[in-house]
């Protein structure tokens, strides 16, 4: 049985798609690995593990190798705001680790599934309603290590023949685990503090609109990218992908229909503030449409009032 390995299944979306995978898949077909030596309380319970550091290569060969791999989920990479902190940590991991993911898949014929972002883009991208195709100029170090990997997994498709596919991913909301150093984190840190103190106190400007997305939509297009008919695929790699965009005040108004008395307050991180400032305010997601039948199922008034009653019920069992 060939099998489906997921890199950074214990980071912010690998939490949750190593689940998703192994409910659709089998849990045995399913390889979760991460840098950190162990998984943390039930997740060793759950399938198997391995640990593996993308930055070796050995490493990456060796579990593809001995599970059989067909199919990677690289998910292992430093999200913007922790890119902009660490750039040399960044182009080690995030690409570095996706040349050594696509090297040894090439020898093991194996899918490639790479996660792309709104950070791809940059200040001179139209940022309304960006197209599929248009300027990629960023100015961080985040964007400039996501194009590189848009670009390197288009190479790889073309010259060898591996079938990497991969969406450009929103901000992404989850009650599940917490992001780790993006500049969209305050979209989840809003709900913690709204539940926990009824007040927020945000790094971004009141105006900053951006594209996000509930991460059950994000979970299932990365598995319908993969799943969708080859012949269908004009694009393959970095399909923009989309479900809502908002400010943080309008954030605050949707979260204040169901707790009247939040209240929100700013105090603003210049490094944040200009990563958000050089992204698309909103994505143009009809080549997913069209091509691989995408539509996103929560809008924000829809993921507003799912995230708040998960994640009141979450926080209410931990006490
Ligand atoms: N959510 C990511 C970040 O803020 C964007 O891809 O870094």
């Amino acid at each position: 049985m060939r099998r489906i390995l997921v890199s950074g299944a214990l980071g912010q979306i690998g939490s949750e798609l190593v689940p998703a995978l192994r409910a659709r898949y089998g849990r045995d077909r399913v390889i979760a690995s991460d840098i950190r030596m162990m998984p943390a309380g039930e997740q060793a319970e759950q399938g198997p593990y391995e640990h593996a550091d993308c930055t070796q290569s050995h490493q990456i060969l060796e579990v593809i190798r001995r599970h059989d791999v067909e199919r990677v989920y690289h998910m292992a990479a430093l999200l913007s705001a922790v890119a902009e902190d660490k750039p040399q940590v960044a182009w080690t991991v995030n690409m570095n680790g996706l040349y050594n993911v696509l090297e040894v898949a090439r020898q093991y014929d194996c899918a490639v599934f790479f996660p792309s972002s709104i950070g791809a883009f940059g200040p001179s991208t139209p940022r309304d309603r960006t197209p599929q195709d248009t300027i990629q100029r960023p100015t961080t170090m985040y964007g400039v290590s996501k194009v590189a990997g848009e670009m390197l997994c288009d190479y790889y498709a073309l010259r060898f023949g591996i079938d990497t596919r991969g969406v450009r991913l929103p901000g992404l909301i989850s009650y599940v685990a917490p992001p780790g150093g993006g500049t969209t984190d305050y979209a989840v840190d809003i709900f913690y503090h709204a539940l926990r103190y009824g007040r927020y106190t945000c790094f971004l400007r009141p105006d900053t609109c951006l594209d996000m997305m509930y991460m059950p939509d994000a979970i299932r297009a990365m598995i319908e990218v993969m799943e969708a008919d080859p012949a269908r695929l004009t694009h393959r790699n970095a399909f923009n992908i989309t479900a809502m965009s908002f400010t943080p005040e309008v954030l605050a108004e949707a979260i204040r229909q169901h707790l009247p008395g939040f209240a929100i307050d700013y105090e603003v991180d210049p490094v944040r503030q200009a990563i958000a400032d050089s992204w698309p305010r909103s994505l143009d997601d009809s080549a997913a449409r069209s091509e691989w039948g995408w539509a996103a199922a929560y809008d924000l008034p829809a993921m507003t009032e799912d995230m708040l009653s998960k994640l009141d019920a979450k926080l209410k069992a931990a006490k």
